[in-house]
């Protein structure tokens, strides 16, 4: 009987002895995995990890909201320590992946943040749109009369790929090679590869450093280039002692994935989302105007970013448990973004809920996502679209893969159908 050998529903104990992120229930619905912990044990030391895991919305609000405390320093390690082998094929390549923005402690991050914000104002976003608008009708117009496509490789990876390259300022002739290099960056930073797997990844990620060190070095070259990175070569040139050579190095390597692959992954999810909550979808397509909040609610309810880290400086308590210093935090946004004592009925979708905007996908404080508006301008773009060219689009019988990992969550592949005769825009030619 299960009560003889200790049912683990009703032993939050065991329940955290025996979390695993990266296989099993986490893996499947990272918010549901956790709803035991909400209720019984918010938070709890993860011995197979090595991490506290906090799972409540107003515990992860209040660790992101003190940077100081809950330092963001772990935010790109590996959270699968590198086997020697893989680390010495690091090393052969001069691997120095650093402080980017993300994982940098004040002040040095405030004074840097401050100086790289301008470009990310609604204002200069503008021009954007209209780049975002023609590229995702360009991909449409590809398969508008196939009946069939899987919509991530037809269009939600590489619109915000060439998106990011843009308002980065860097070249657009190297995708297939960038989509290797961004896997592994992925794996490598929040997976856990096998001894093999590791070897491979080292190669993928010594040689992405390397690229990148290539991207600046030619952008360097073009010192009137416009775009962010071209912007932050010139503070570098200008104020290094802010701006240093390593930031701008590890920032290459780390923007292509921080910009690219959370917001393709955010689509996938939100298209899968809204196509399996058919009411939804065909509100939206009534009403287009409901689109910029049913884009936060499917941030909250599925959004790509599902869990984050931190590091505490100092030994603290949290919501009543001792943390000693040095202590490293898993800090699951998809369970916050669905805990009840924020969000009524959070594990169900409501594209009307008023407070679907305090989600915590973006992270909150200090380091909230600088390019949050250019994701959701995306993903507005990419709805309005598809809602307007495709209103019949259904998702097709499929099963879903994911690379198991504890932070970015998205299908590697998402199939739709649709009838082509049934098009709207037939009809209106
Ligand atoms: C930081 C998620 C799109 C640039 C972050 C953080 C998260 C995140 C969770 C850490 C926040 C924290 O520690 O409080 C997302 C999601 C996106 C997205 C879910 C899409 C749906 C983008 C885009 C860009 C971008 C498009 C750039 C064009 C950044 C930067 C930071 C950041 C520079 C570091 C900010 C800092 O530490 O001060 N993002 N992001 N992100 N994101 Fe995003």
């Amino acid at each position: 009987a299960p009560e003889a050998q200790g049912c683990p529903i009703s032993d939050p104990a065991a329940m955290a002895r025996e979390f695993d992120a990266f296989q099993g229930p986490y893996q499947l619905d990272p918010a549901e995995a956790l709803r035991w912990s909400r209720d019984q044990l918010p938070v709890f030391y993860a011995p197979k990890l090595g991490y506290w895991v906090v799972s409540r919305y107003d515990d992860i609000k209040s660790v992101f909201r003190d940077a100081i405390l809950f330092s963001p320093r772990n935010v790109l390690e590996k959270i699968t320590p590198a086997t020697q082998e893989a680390q010495e094929i690091l090393k052969s390549y001069d691997y120095g992946m650093a402080r980017t923005m993300v994982n940098e402690d004040e002040p040095a991050h405030m004074v840097r943040r401050r100086a790289l914000l301008d470009h990310f104002m609604p204002e200069k976003l503008e021009q954007q749109q209209d780049m975002v608008r023609r590229l995702t009708r360009e991909k449409m117009d590809a398969f508008i009369d196939s009946g069939r496509v899987d919509l991530i490789d037809g269009m939600l990876y590489e619109v915000p790929l060439l998106v990011a390259l843009h308002f980065l300022g860097v070249p657009e002739d190297e995708i297939a090679t960038l989509k290797t290099f961004t896997l592994a960056h992925s794996v490598n930073t929040w997976g856990k590869p096998s001894d093999q797997k590791q070897i491979e990844v080292a190669h993928d990620v010594g040689r992405f450093w390397q690229y990148a060190g290539e991207i600046i070095e030619k952008m360097r070259a073009q010192p009137e280039g416009t775009g962010w990175m071209h912007h932050t070569i010139r503070m570098n040139a200008e104020i290094p002692e802010v701006v240093t050579d390593s930031y701008v190095h590890s920032m290459m390597m780390a923007i292509i994935v921080a910009a690219h692959e959370t917001t393709s992954l955010a689509s996938a999810n939100m298209f899968k989302t809204l196509l399996a909550h058919r009411d939804a979808w065909n509100d939206i397509c009534a009403d287009p105007t409901l689109i910029p909040n049913a884009v936060e609610e499917c941030l909250r309810y599925a959004g790509s970013t599902v869990a984050w880290r931190r590091q505490t400086t100092a030994p603290t308590t949290l919501n009543g448990v001792d943390l000693p210093e040095g202590a490293k935090l898993l800090i699951v946004q998809a369970s916050g973004n669905q805990d009840e004592r924020h969000f009524e009925g959070g594990d169900t979708l409501d594209i009307y809920r008023d407070n679907a905007i305090d989600h915590l996908t973006f992270g909150y404080g200090a380091h909230q996502c600088m390019g949050k508006n250019i994701g959701r301008m995306e993903m507005r773009i990419f709805l309005e679209e598809v809602t307007r060219r495709l209103p019949h689009l259904r998702l097709a019988d499929q099963e879903f893969v994911y690379m198991p990992n504890t932070s970015f969550r998205g299908p590697d592949e998402l199939w739709v159908e649709w009838d082509p005769a049934q098009n709207p825009e037939r009809a209106d030619a």
